[in-house]
């Protein structure tokens, strides 16, 4: 109702993260897509419009399925086709629309492509299909450039020939087991449209599309040291870091963000505009600056990218003023919304992440010798506020599976439990990612939280914390303050008053950390500072923490009726 004719501009859309929302099949402790249907009402209970699916394609888990071994199928893990096919169609059934993640920057190893690849001599069409090159040195010895694992650890392996010599090497942006593929060939935008294709007429309303910055690379591969920018962070994760830089414009480093990039996405658009209803693309590119990223959201390209500038905005009110205005700004400028979005499966959760001090670099994690982490009571007062904020925002949000409970990150996994690539390639420097993708607590009382439903259910194939059992969702089910009570309210009022579909009007007269707007019908005062706020005499609808009344604490959020 309140959605609009192209949904996706205003959607609320739900991350599933199928290892670790729900195991209905085996109780193996492997979350799975018979589990996700059986929980799929409490997404309607919760409110949110759409559900995007992280990979749950054939796939030897190596980065759990980012490394895609057949792109048309669903590993038995997760269950059969026919288990995705019960899944949408009740999804649908429940006026959800359902998003699925397409990877196809690389596959995986055990792809039939590469393993063909392997098998062929060089120059072969089939090595053509990835990114061989030959070594550098005497005997082609040394990796054909100085690029780096975004994972840690070199981008390139060397492989052996069918006669056991050493032969050229491959380019893997991520792990070793995630050869890229080779987008200069036509034969693998064919292979793409084909799969775009199985999943549009299986009825899917769009694409999460990961690595959406890569795909391309610049003629010849040179090398690349990324610079240190202004603001201390480097452009680009991969390669060595270079000198510092003054410069607001990040340069381009060779494998991300090439312009050819965007004729994919033109030739996917036209692919999904000649099918029935709204089907979307959303890209995950970590590009900055917003302009730049704006391009993947041109008219005839993708329909939404992840704002991750905003994800990364320090809680701050001069920050966040800045962030929405040029989020906006930037979106607006192609015709396109801005996504907002503050936790994936890729950072820190948020109830964690906002009130961290010290220095913590993206993807890196956090874990038992990390500093800076906040108590968890401090991180969820924070991080409640700042849900609150994002869903007054104009534009399309995206939430995270387990934000709506208030979870922090798990710090204290052991450390034989960790999978993440991250962990093993940097020789256990960084931590990864594995403190946000701890499988969902649904019952206090139950065996793995009744994560596991089937018969002896007890696992969890990352160890849920004891104290998870506070954070359950039927312990916060129907209890006023709790957190989800919190967005089941918000995701009801910002759906009632059509927020999504509207726009800011910044109010005068508040202290610099202070964020304060009305979108339509809703004021919104977000106080980042360290004194209360006087709020202005409008009627309270919600607030972040209880005690706000004519005051608003510090590291809250209240919506009053404009
Ligand atoms: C994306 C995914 C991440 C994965 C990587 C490689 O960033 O979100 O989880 O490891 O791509 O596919």
């Amino acid at each position: 109702m309140t959605l609009g004719s192209e949904w996706w501009r205003s959607a609320v859309i739900y991350q599933i993260y199928p290892r670790s929302f729900a195991d209905g099949l085996r109780a193996d402790g492997i979350g799975d897509l018979p589990g996700i249907t059986s929980r799929l009402p409490s997404l309607v209970q919760l409110g949110v419009d759409a559900v995007w699916l992280s990979p749950f394609f054939t796939s030897p888990q190596k980065d759990a399925g980012y490394d895609v071994a057949d792109y048309c199928d669903v590993d038995p893990l997760f269950g059969t086709l026919d288990d995705f096919d019960a899944l949408e169609r009740r999804i649908h059934e429940l006026g959800l629309k359902l998003i699925v993640d397409l990877v196809p920057n690389h596959t995986s190893d055990q792809h039939e492509w590469f393993r063909a690849a392997l098998a062929s001599p060089e120059g072969s069409v089939e090595r053509h299909h990835y990114m061989f090159r030959d070594g550098k040195g005497s005997a082609g010895e040394l990796p054909p450039n100085n690029w780096e694992s975004v994972f840690g650890g070199p981008a390139w392996t060397r492989i052996h020939d069918t006669d056991g010599s050493p032969g050229q090497w491959y380019l893997h942006l991520f792990d070793t087991s995630q050869p890229d593929l080779n987008w200069e060939d036509p034969w693998v935008h064919q292979r793409f449209h084909e799969i775009l294709r199985f999943w549009l007429d299986r009825g899917v309303d769009g694409f999460r599309v990961d690595v959406a910055h890569g795909l391309k690379k610049a003629p010849g591969l040179p090398d690349y040291t990324p610079p240190v920018l202004a603001d201390g962070t480097t452009a680009g994760s991969m390669g060595a870091v270079g000198p510092a830089v003054d410069d607001a414009d990040p340069p381009t480093p060779p494998y991300w963000a090439q312009d050819s990039v965007h004729e994919v996405y033109r030739e996917w658009n036209e692919i999904l505009a000649s099918y029935p209803g709204e089907r979307v693309l959303c890209a995950e590119a970590w590009v900055e600056p917003l302009p730049k990223l704006a391009r993947w959201v041109r008219p005839d390209e993708m329909h939404q990218a992840f704002n991750f500038s905003y994800l990364e905005t320090p809680w701050d009110g001069a920050a966040l003023r800045t962030i929405i205005d040029d989020s906006i700004a930037a979106f607006a400028g192609v015709g396109a919304p801005s996504t907002w979005v503050l936790s994936n499966h890729d950072v820190v959760r948020h109830a964690t992440r906002l009130a961290l001090t010290g220095d913590h670099p993206q993807g890196a994690g956090v874990g038992p010798l990390s500093t800076g982490i906040p108590d968890r009571a401090f991180g969820l007062h924070r991080a409640r506020a700042a849900t609150l904020l994002m869903l007054t925002l104009p534009g399309s949000a995206y939430l995270y599976q387990g934000e709506e409970l208030g979870l922090p990150e798990v710090i204290d996994l052991p450390d034989a439990a960790r999978q993440d690539p991250t962990w093993f390639r940097t020789k256990h420097e960084r931590y990864g990612r594995d403190g946000c993708r701890v499988p969902i607590p649904w019952e206090a009382d139950a065996p793995s939280f009744g994560f596991s439903t089937g018969a002896g259910g007890t696992k969890s194939w990352l160890p849920q914390p004891a104290y998870w059992r506070e954070y359950s969702r039927d312990a916060q089910l129907g209890v006023a303050g709790s957190t989800l009570e919190l967005y089941r309210a918000a995701l009801h009022e910002r759906a009632a008053s059509a927020l999504g579909l509207g726009g800011i009007e910044w109010l005068d007269g508040y202290p610099d950390d202070v964020v304060a707007f009305r979108n339509g019908a809703v004021t919104v005062i977000a106080n980042t500072g360290t004194s209360s706020v006087t709020l202005p005499g409008l009627e309270l609808l919600i607030a972040s923490d209880a005690s706000a009344a004519l005051q608003l604490p510090p590291d809250t959020t209240a919506w009053l009726r404009s």
